[in-house]
């Protein structure tokens, strides 16, 4: 756990040294249609660092793969994305998901 902030740490450092909101954007490749988290548009909405990190997110690296149905029960985007704070996960699918 330590260690996991201690990175964290130097990551968010890193972030500010190469100018770019947070973790800048991260892609979820998936079959169905990448998804790309954008730090810009969550942190612009006013979301602090600390909603998002170092729970439920790490780094990329340190990613635990979250099903569509784990996300409907409020894993990960799910949080969030539940119908109340923000469009739900139930649908919407093309608002996340971009089809190659
Ligand atoms: C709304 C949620 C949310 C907020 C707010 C947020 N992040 Fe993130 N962050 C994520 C997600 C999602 C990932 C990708 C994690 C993964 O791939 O499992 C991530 C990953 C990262 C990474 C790692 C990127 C990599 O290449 O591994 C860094 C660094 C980071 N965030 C920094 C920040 C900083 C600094 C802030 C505040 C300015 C911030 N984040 C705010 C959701 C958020
Ligand atoms: C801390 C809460 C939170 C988390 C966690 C979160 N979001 Fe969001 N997100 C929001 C809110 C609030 C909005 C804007 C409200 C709305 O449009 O319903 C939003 C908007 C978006 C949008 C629309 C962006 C735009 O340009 O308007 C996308 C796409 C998105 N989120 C993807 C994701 C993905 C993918 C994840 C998980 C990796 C995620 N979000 C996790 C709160 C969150
Ligand atoms: C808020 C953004 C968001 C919305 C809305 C969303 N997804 Fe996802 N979806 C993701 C992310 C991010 C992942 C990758 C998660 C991971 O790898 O940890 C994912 C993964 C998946 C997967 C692969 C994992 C699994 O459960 O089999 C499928 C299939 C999928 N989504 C389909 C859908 C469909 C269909 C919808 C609409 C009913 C939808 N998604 C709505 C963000 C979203």
């Amino acid at each position: 756990m330590k260690r996991a902030i201690l990175i964290l740490s130097i990551l968010f450092v890193a972030s500010y040294v190469f100018a770019k909101v947070g973790g800048g954007d991260v892609v979820f490749k998936v079959g169905y249609g990448d998804v790309t988290f954008s730090h810009e548009r969550h942190v612009e909405m006013g979301f602090f660092c600390n909603m998002c990190h170092p729970e439920p997110y790490v780094t990329k690296e340190k990613r635990k793969k979250v099903t569509m149905s784990e996300m409907n029960k409020g894993k990960s985007c799910g949080k969030c994305h539940n119908g109340k704070e923000a469009f739900t996960t139930k649908g919407n699918c093309k608002t996340c998901h971009v089809k190659k």
